[in-house]
């Protein structure tokens, strides 16, 4: 990884066969089993809101994964120091969770770092400069607000909301509205074609195939643009409440650079179309979505690895 860059990049999901308990499938693979397999297998997502949720899972997941992609041997793996990233506020037991998974996993040199600071370096900000950088990253199970100043993290935020809480909204309301069921797939690629923060963004509607609760039966749903905005707008006016929740507690001078600075978006959920002006209208900060605000925390990690707990060196210059 270090001097490859990212070699696997799929979703974090494992399914195992019921009685041997082997895995089946991981990653893509998996994912695409999700509400779809029978009762032979199980489909699991080890993490939960961000952070591990089922430690074997975990440690079957990336035990496969680090075999798959690059057949390391059991020494290798023990030598090789490891970063794991997490949002900023995770409670210490959480912490203590990452790092028995490694230790499981034979791994002896572990360190855990936030998402919000290797995501900031992955996207090309010099966090270790005098300069406060405000970094909003909008992920599957967290938001993750926070400040960064001579390298690390001055004050943060994180709620347990986002892209995920999102997807399980849209099918509660398709539920309650059209009596129709949909799964969590569908849920997730209606929230990807439909979500719109424009003021006057048009109306679309889209065909999805879904249950009808009361007859059981396979049934078509036309889901509106509408529809979503239900969702998508308190959730996202929820994220604005915790930047300037945090902005209100930074130091003025911080205040100051991220006024100049602007504020950098990354996650998936920074890929919604509009957010940029969502955020500038109510707060009037400028704010940008990073080139790669899908991988600019897996791409950041490689410079974390490099600089270890040394706040005052650049990585970005070694
Ligand atoms: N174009 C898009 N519009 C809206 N949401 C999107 C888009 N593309 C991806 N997403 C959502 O982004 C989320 C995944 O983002 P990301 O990969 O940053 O999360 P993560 O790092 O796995 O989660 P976390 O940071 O919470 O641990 C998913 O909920 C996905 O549906
Ligand atoms: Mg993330």
């Amino acid at each position: 990884m270090e001097r490859r860059g990212i070699i696997f990049n799929e979703p974090s999901v494992v399914s195992f066969d019921y009685e041997s308990s082997r895995i089946v499938a991981a990653g893509l693979d998996a994912h695409q089993m999700v509400g779809k397999s029978h009762k032979k297998i199980s489909v699991v997502k080890p993490l939960k809101n961000g952070v591990i949720s089922d430690m074997e899972a975990a440690k079957a997941l990336l035990t496969y994964v680090l075999k798959k992609v690059d057949n390391l041997t059991s020494r290798e793996l023990s030598n090789a120091v490891t970063v794991m990233c997490c949002p900023s506020e995770v409670t210490p037991i959480e912490r203590d969770i990452m790092i028995e998974l490694g230790k499981k996993m034979g791994i002896r040199d572990i360190f855990i770092e936030e998402e919000i600071k290797a995501g900031a370096l992955g996207a090309g900000i010099d966090i270790f400069k005098s300069r406060g950088n405000m970094i909003v990253d909008i992920g599957g199970g967290t938001t993750d607000v926070g400040v960064l100043s001579f390298g690390d993290i001055v004050i943060s935020r994180t709620i347990r909301k986002s892209g995920n809480y999102i997807d399980g909204e849209i099918i509660k309301l398709i539920k309650k509205k059209y009596k129709i069921e949909i799964g969590e797939l569908t849920s997730e690629m209606c929230k990807i074609e439909l979500s719109d923060l424009r003021e006057n963004a048009p109306t679309v509607t889209v065909r999805y195939a879904g249950r009808d609760i009361v007859k059981g039966i396979p049934k078509y749903v036309e889901i509106s643009s509408d529809d979503i905005r239900e969702i998508i707008i308190p959730t996202y006016e929820e994220i604005v409440r915790l930047i300037m929740s945090v902005l209100k507690d930074t130091p003025p001078e911080l205040s100051a650079d991220i006024y100049q600075n602007g504020i950098l978006l990354t996650g998936g959920g920074s890929l919604i179309r509009g957010i940029e002006d969502f955020i500038w209208k109510r707060i009037q900060v400028p704010v940008r979505v990073a080139n790669n605000p899908l991988t600019c925390v897996a791409e950041g990690a490689k410079y974390l690895l490099k600089n270890r707990g040394d706040y005052l060196i650049n990585p970005l210059q070694l």
